[in-house]
């Protein structure tokens, strides 16, 4: 398996593969309309940066995203995953853009702006990871301001989803929390807009 990602890397640096995504095209034509103008940005969950390069590339020219990922090492304590991002933020050259949080996301609140115009949460997926998030990042929203967060609704391309905490949360807390209103639903993509 660690095999495959170091292989993976060497493919990325030699342009034979394409970063990896959980993101679909729809999802990310969304992200890009959404975080478009936005000054100030945070993305927790960067993976290979594949939505960092989106959302670096639509904030405004002089924006910050704070990309949060802890970015778990395996058996060889390295992180192939992180190299692909830092690869790609730098060949979309969206480096200089983008500062990478090398922790968990609760761990990672001091280190953000206390207000911000965007954020797209596609980290911890289970109950408790997604209302830990809920709870803290929800509030460094601003007023007009929004969050996506993906894997917050069943995709009709991929049922199996059903059982991610992620979904069961949406249903039972954000949605009706008095605070925020729903824009519209992409894929498995849930936009929510700070009214309050
Ligand atoms: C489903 S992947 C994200 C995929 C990415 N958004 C994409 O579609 O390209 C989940 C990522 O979230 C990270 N992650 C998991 N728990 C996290 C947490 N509590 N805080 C920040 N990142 C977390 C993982 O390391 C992983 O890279």
């Amino acid at each position: 398996m660690r095999g495959l990602e170091l292989l993976h890397l060497v493919k990325y640096f030699f342009k034979v593969d394409a970063p990896n995504t959980q993101t679909s095209k729809n999802e990310r034509a969304a992200i890009e309309r959404y975080a478009k103008d936005a000054n100030l940005a945070i993305e927790i969950g960067v993976f290979e940066g594949v939505n960092t390069v989106v959302i670096g590339q639509h904030i405004k020219p002089a924006g910050k995203l704070y990309g949060i990922d802890p970015f778990f090492k395996g058996k060889l304590g390295v992180c192939f995953h992180k190299y692909v991002a830092k690869l790609n933020l730098k060949r979309h050259k969206v480096n200089k853009k983008v500062v990478l949080i090398e922790k968990l996301s609760g761990d990672a609140i001091s280190d953000v702006p206390a207000s911000c115009d965007f954020i797209f949460i596609d980290g911890d997926h289970s109950y408790d990871g997604i209302k830990k998030d809920w709870e803290q990042y929800s509030l460094k929203v601003r007023p007009g301001g929004i969050i996506a967060l993906h894997d917050t609704t069943v995709p009709e391309f991929d049922p199996g989803r059903v059982a991610l905490g992620s979904i069961a949360f949406f249903k039972d807390v954000i949605v009706h929390d008095k605070s925020f209103e729903k824009v519209e639903t992409i894929d498995s993509l849930n936009i929510m807009r700070r009214i309050s």
